[in-house]
């Protein structure tokens, strides 16, 4: 029989969007006491600084096609250092439960009586956009928003309309399937000529914003590279608007 009261903690902790100064303070503090830190492909290496100089950093990032595989992975080396006692903080892009795997992993290190703890980050679904002009809510423009992720079943087209009515949609990991999901919105009822954004690289150096059309998405014609969150709504419109007035009253966004 396990002894429980040896094993170590999971943290689960989300790193925010890209900017390391969108870190909350808890997530900080709890680096900082960390034996371990597994971390994924998009946190920003800058938040490593936190983890204490002892502590063993091991990436963990997966590529496409390996998801799976990679994840059991991932959960052995988090059981194993666990079961030695030490305290273990994985690290993920944004917040740990939005298109994380965080809940999984959490589930997974109940059953094995592993103690959790999940420390909340921004999740890049909304401060991605937000930081770029593009907020998901604005009154008498968007009173609702949804967040889906672009790796989309091909499925039935029906699936779609449920989107139709909502105000603004945000996608994210749509990069690669864009014009499946913007012919997909446009068949069951979304306007052709609806203003979109990709923001790619949000809150992190090199950031860029591509502005279209629902019909543009749809026939191929932008160049869109990960990772980028996908907005589609005429919130995108606000993100003019804010360029105009911070042209004439100070830096532009
Ligand atoms: C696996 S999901 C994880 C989301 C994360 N848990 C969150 O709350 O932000 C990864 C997707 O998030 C989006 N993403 C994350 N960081 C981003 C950033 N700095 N700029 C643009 N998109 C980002 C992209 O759509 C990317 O494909």
């Amino acid at each position: 029989m396990r002894d429980d009261s040896k094993t170590g903690k999971l943290y689960l902790i989300g790193a925010g969007p890209g900017d390391p100064e969108l870190l909350t303070l808890k997530a900080v503090r709890v680096l900082g006491q960390c034996d371990v830190v597994l971390y994924d492909r998009l946190v920003n290496k800058a938040i490593l600084q936190h983890a204490k100089p002892s502590a063993e950093l091991i990436y963990v990032g997966k590529h496409p096609g390996e998801q799976e595989r990679a994840q059991n992975e991932i959960f052995e080396l988090i059981r194993r250092h666990a079961f030695r006692g030490q305290t273990v903080a994985r690290l993920k892009g944004g917040d740990p439960l939005v298109f994380g795997r965080g809940a999984e992993e959490w589930f997974l290190a109940l059953r094995d009586h592993i103690e959790v703890e999940v420390i909340p980050g921004v999740t890049s679904a909304i401060a991605v956009p937000g930081l770029a002009g593009i907020p998901l809510t604005y009154r008498g423009v968007s009173q609702s928003f949804v967040i889906i992720t672009g790796h989309c079943h091909e499925g039935r087209s029906d699936e779609w309309r449920r989107y139709v009515e909502v105000d603004t949609l945000v996608v994210l990991m749509g990069v690669r399937n864009r014009e499946f999901i913007a012919r997909s919105l446009i068949a069951a009822g979304r306007r052709p000529e609806e203003p979109v954004a990709f923001v790619m690289r949000g809150t992190m150096a090199g950031e860029q914003v591509a502005e279209s059309t629902l019909e543009d998405v749809a026939a191929g014609r932008t160049d869109i590279q990960p990772p980028a969150v996908f907005v589609i709504g005429e919130v995108v419109r606000l993100r003019s608007k804010f360029r105009e007035s911070q042209r004439r009253r100070g830096p532009a966004l």
